[in-house]
């Protein structure tokens, strides 16, 4: 198991020196956004970055809904740090004074709660803010940005400074819509975007397959734009488990399915191939699963 862990990590270093020769900045910034809300972006960002700091990754998640922030509850961090987002943006304080410390090694900004002058701030403050984020690139290997639900100019802000915006959405009909109308938003602005696609809360394989199927094709279809299918996460009573335990499951319950769903995801996005995914027939397993049902 050890072995498997530091071969991971090997495989990432390599990935991560072939990216810095290509392009002089090293650190990627990936924007985990939706077009309905609460289908699992703050679980899907906060779970993923700490899946790569288990890598050896040095990974920042940075809570960028703006109204009613919620990563501090996913990762833990109770009572919530004394600074966030809303410190920065009015001028109090400097992006690297309000990071803090999270669980597994990652570092957290977190956002603001129920500050609406935060939330509605306008463009020339929101790109000032943007620019600040320079000063992070040289300190982490991976930015998670998680937004908030929809298609607000804030939300579309940070999937631009992204350098790979991933889409999650579940199978709900009103959530694939939502979703559609994102990438359409997304793709008005930058047609040359990197998009990634999860879907969250299936019940097996063939459900997930199908909604990203249909996405994808759409996308390509009627906008020209090619969605990279990154995997799915399955419905997981662990997961509401571990939130309402206020920990992420990747660390609290991690054989449980979703937390493979994660490494899976995790494997796709630092291009790992799956035969040193350290559980590799998890999806034939749950394929089998399904034919026989
Ligand atoms: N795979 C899953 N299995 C079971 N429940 C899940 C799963 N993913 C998410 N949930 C449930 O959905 C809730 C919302 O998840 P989360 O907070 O990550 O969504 P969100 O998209 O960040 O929401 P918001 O738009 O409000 O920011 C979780 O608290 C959990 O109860
Ligand atoms: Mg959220």
């Amino acid at each position: 198991m050890a072995d498997q862990a530091e071969k991971l990590r090997e495989l990432v270093r390599q990935k991560q020196q072939q990216v810095a020769v290509q392009d002089n900045s090293k650190c990627k910034i990936i924007t985990i956004t939706s077009g309905k809300g609460g289908v699992g972006k703050t679980n899907l960002a906060s779970n993923l970055a700490i899946s790569f700091s288990m890598l050896g990754q040095r990974v920042l998640i940075m809570d960028a809904d703006l109204g009613l922030s919620n990563v501090n509850i996913i990762t833990g961090l109770i009572p919530p740090p004394k600074y966030n987002l809303s410190h920065v943006i009015s001028g109090e304080k400097d992006i690297l004074e309000v990071i803090a410390h999270g669980p597994c090694g990652i570092k957290v900004i977190t956002g603001a709660v129920g500050v609406t002058k935060v939330a509605n701030m306008g463009t020339k403050k929101r790109n000032e803010f943007i620019e600040s984020l320079d000063s992070l690139l040289p300190l982490f290997d991976l930015i998670f940005i998680d937004t908030s639900a929809g298609l607000s100019d804030n939300v579309l802000s940070f999937v631009l400074a992204a350098d790979e915006v991933v889409l999650i959405t579940t199978p709900e009909p009103t959530a694939i819509t939502d979703a559609y109308g994102m990438i359409k938003a997304i793709v008005a602005k930058n047609e040359n975007i990197k998009v990634g696609l999860v879907v969250n809360r299936i019940q097996n394989i063939l459900e997930g397959k199908k909604v990203s199927d249909k996405i994808v094709n759409i996308a390509e279809q009627f906008l020209g734009l090619k969605i990279e299918r990154l995997g799915y996460i399955m419905e997981d009573a662990l997961v509401r488990k571990a939130v309402s335990e206020q920990t992420p499951f990747f660390v609290t319950y991690p054989n449980s399915n979703a937390a493979n769903c994660i490494s899976h995801i995790r494997n796709k996005l630092a291009e790992i191939p799956e035969e040193n995914h350290k559980d590799k027939g998890f999806f034939s397993r749950l394929f089998q699963g399904f034919k026989s049902d």
